[in-house]
């Protein structure tokens, strides 16, 4: 005799439901508009990633004058929104024109320096799949701008440690001989993330072209605010950042012009609310294919 039918979904294993205080505004709407309505320094982290000035679905191509001059203004109600203690990352690449490339994150920095905004980390982050270029090196990196307002900001290194390569290194001369040499808690992520961009079989992907992995934002949550506090993302998409600040209990906060994008982002959120978003935990290892023969 077989088994019987399962009634239930079966319900992945690595999803929080968030409590049901949590703020989740999420609105569709043009970002400046949505962040003229929150108060000053009410934001402890805004993190982004803008258009790129490519031409996608979701942008119109103009001149580059014109786009930064359009970044400059988000950026400046960024920084009115930006709690004295709290942080700002802009996640950009390159804008492409005629095979040549431009850095944004070269281009945006002084708008930023412009409202005396310290860079904490030039964060690369680091894929590995993408466009197969013929006329110059595949492009597998983007960065994240990280910057803080004040000297004293918020920076909880031992919520997003990763574990350590050898954990059992220990001392081998001095006062400390014998004991263990490495921090218990693993070591620091450094600035260099290797976390597989959303293509085509990536368990968070949606219709959006270009999300966020949720993991990327919850580590920025996790490091650089505290549970209670509220996250911006002025360039929602499909709610990815709201995704990553709700499962780790803190508010959200966020915008984008597509209606379609929103409604994504609000049914994300209400999947993770019930226990049935499925997203790829933060700091699992990136998929090595081991070379034939090689076992
Ligand atoms: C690179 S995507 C961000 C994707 C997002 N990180 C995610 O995980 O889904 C940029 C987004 O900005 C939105 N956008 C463009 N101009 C905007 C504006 N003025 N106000 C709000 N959203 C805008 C686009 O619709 C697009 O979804």
């Amino acid at each position: 005799m077989g088994y019987p039918a399962r009634k239930t979904l079966s319900i992945p294993t690595n999803v929080v439901p968030f409590p049901k205080q949590l703020v989740a505004r999420i609105e569709k709407a043009d970002n400046l508009k949505f962040m003229r309505t929150l108060s000053d320094y009410s934001m402890h982290l805004i993190v982004t990633s803008p258009p790129y000035n490519l031409g996608k679905t979701y942008e119109t191509r103009r001149t580059q004058d014109i786009y930064l001059e359009d970044q400059a203004a988000t950026i400046a109600e960024a920084t009115r929104l930006l709690h004295p203690r709290g942080s700002i990352c802009w996640q950009v690449g390159n804008h492409v024109s005629d095979g040549e490339i431009f850095p944004l994150d070269i281009l945006l920095y002084p708008l930023f320096r412009n409202h005396s905004l310290k860079l904490r980390n030039r964060i690369v982050w680091t894929f590995g799949h993408g466009l197969h270029c013929q006329k110059r090196f595949s492009g597998r990196h983007e960065t994240i701008l990280w910057f803080t307002k004040e000297d004293e900001y918020i920076f909880n290194l031992d919520s997003v440690r990763i574990p350590s390569k050898y954990p059992e290194k220990k001392y081998f001369k001095g006062p400390k001989r014998g004991q263990f040499s490495g921090n218990p808690l693993g070591k620091n992520p450094s600035d260099v993330w290797d976390i597989p961009n959303v293509k085509a079989n990536h368990v968070e992907k949606t219709e959006h072209p270009c999300q966020f992995p949720v993991g990327l934002v919850e580590r920025l949550v996790l490091a650089l605010t505290n549970p209670g506090d509220n996250v911006l993302d002025p360039y929602l998409g499909v709610g990815s950042s709201a995704v990553a600040a709700l499962k780790n209990k803190r508010n959200a906060y966020g915008c984008d012009i597509q209606s379609d994008y929103i409604e994504i982002a609000k049914q994300r959120v209400e999947d993770l609310q019930t226990g049935l978003l499925r997203t790829r935990p933060m700091n699992k290892p990136v998929y090595e294919p081991t070379p034939r023969g090689i076992e």
